[in-house]
């Protein structure tokens, strides 16, 4: 059976897509990591025994690599995971969001598009899938109603600004050079291996760890929030029954506001692993100074996935919280892996 490409899988969301991959009926996957800070290899552990899983270490920039895999490969389809992913590094350091997430993606759809004119331009099966966010779409008022495909872009930050640019350069070749994309606008996702450096499993790494529980401003902010899992079922739902040139918005229908996940993470470990000093985990909670040009609301309107694809999520925010939590109390040796070096580093640097 002929192989996928997958980029940027020992991250925490391509983790889980290949670690759920059904290998049997979808074929072999090739996953092309660079292997930053935010790649992980303990992630893929449990894969070591599965032959039709290859980790290949590269740069979805590096134009000589792509081709070589490419021609090797010879896949059905390339799922683009690979990304500079943190709102807060972006604002620090825009320059690396440039290049992975724009020159990057621009390097990868070259080669891919040399590849499918040259070998597939007959088969219709070919897809290119871009894995982006609802970022691109700015920010929301209380009252405004939730993104939708047809909503404009007017990204805020260094990071939404690069992956808008790698959005409109999927939909360019798709237009002008006719190359079989699909995008997908996801809401945020959590769940097992997400990078302690994001909120949720921040807060439960603080929480545990004793030290404050940073919340930006006045932790009014609202998100969409999507058990991982549920953004990788919709993406394979995506691969298997999108429209090509199509773009995808997915949701969890859970829109909640930071101070609020925050405390639901602070009872669920007041139930699962109580204080030695019998306080509550809430008395940890510090507000701290806002995150600059902090989008205030975003919300996803995913009826155009349910409708044309039948996808909907499988968790609601409460069961998949849980699971999260229990994820993180059961998985130390993992968090205390990835916990250290250059996550010192930057933990130092953002919050001083
Ligand atoms: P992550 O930061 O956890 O992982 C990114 C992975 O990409 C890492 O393994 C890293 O080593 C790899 N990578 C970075 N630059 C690379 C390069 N130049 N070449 C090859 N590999 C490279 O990110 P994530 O949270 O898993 O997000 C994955 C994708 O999903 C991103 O494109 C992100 O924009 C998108 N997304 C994320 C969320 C979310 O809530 N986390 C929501 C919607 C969309
Ligand atoms: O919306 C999808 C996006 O979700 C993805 O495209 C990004 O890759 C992903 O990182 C995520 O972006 P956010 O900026 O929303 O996620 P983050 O976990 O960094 O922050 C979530 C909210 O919590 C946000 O409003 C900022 C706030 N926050 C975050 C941190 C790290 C805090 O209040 N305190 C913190 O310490």
């Amino acid at each position: 059976m002929t192989s996928t490409i997958v980029t940027g899988a020992a991250g925490f969301i391509g983790a889980n897509f290949v670690l759920t991959w059904p290998y049997a009926s979808a074929g072999p996957v090739v996953n092309l990591d660079k292997l930053t800070y935010a790649g992980n290899l303990q992630s893929l552990e449990s894969l070591a025994a599965q032959p039709a899983h290859r980790f290949v270490r590269g740069d979805i920039g590096d134009a000589e690599l792509i081709r070589t895999l490419l021609r090797e490969e010879q896949p059905r389809a390339v799922v683009n995971f690979a990304a500079e992913s943190h709102v807060d590094r972006s604002i620090l350091g825009p320059e690396e969001f440039v290049q992975t997430n724009i020159v990057g993606t621009f390097r990868l759809l070259q080669e891919v598009l040399t590849y499918w004119r040259d070998t597939l331009k007959s088969d219709p099966s070919f897809r290119f899938l871009h894995v982006s966010t609802d970022e691109v779409y700015g920010t929301l008022g209380p009252k405004d109603p939730a993104f939708s495909e047809t909503t404009a872009y007017a990204p805020n930050s260094p990071y939404s600004a690069s992956k808008a640019a790698s959005d409109h350069l999927v939909r360019a070749y798709h237009h002008t050079y006719g190359l079989p994309v699909l995008t997908t606008n996801c809401s945020n996702n959590y769940g097992p291996f997400q990078f302690p450096e994001k909120l949720i499993p921040l807060v439960i790494h603080n929480a545990l760890a004793g030290k404050p529980l940073p919340v930006y401003g006045d932790g009014q902010q609202v998100r969409d929030w999507l058990f991982v899992e549920d953004h990788c079922s919709a993406i394979r739902a995506v691969l298997e029954k999108g429209r090509v040139g199509e773009t995808y918005n997915v949701g969890g229908n859970s829109e909640k506001k930071n101070l609020d996940v925050v405390k639901t993470i602070c009872a669920i470990l007041d139930e699962l692993k109580p204080r030695s000093d019998g306080k509550p985990y809430a008395d940890q909670i510090t507000f701290v100074q806002d995150r600059p040009g902090h989008d205030r609301r975003y919300a996803i309107d995913a009826t155009k996935i349910e409708r044309e694809i039948g996808w909907k999520p499988a968790e609601t925010f409460e069961t998949g919280i849980q699971k999260t939590v229990k994820w993180y109390l059961d998985h130390h040796a993992w968090v205390h892996g990835v916990t250290s070096g250059d996550y010192r580093k930057w933990v130092e640097k953002q919050y001083g």
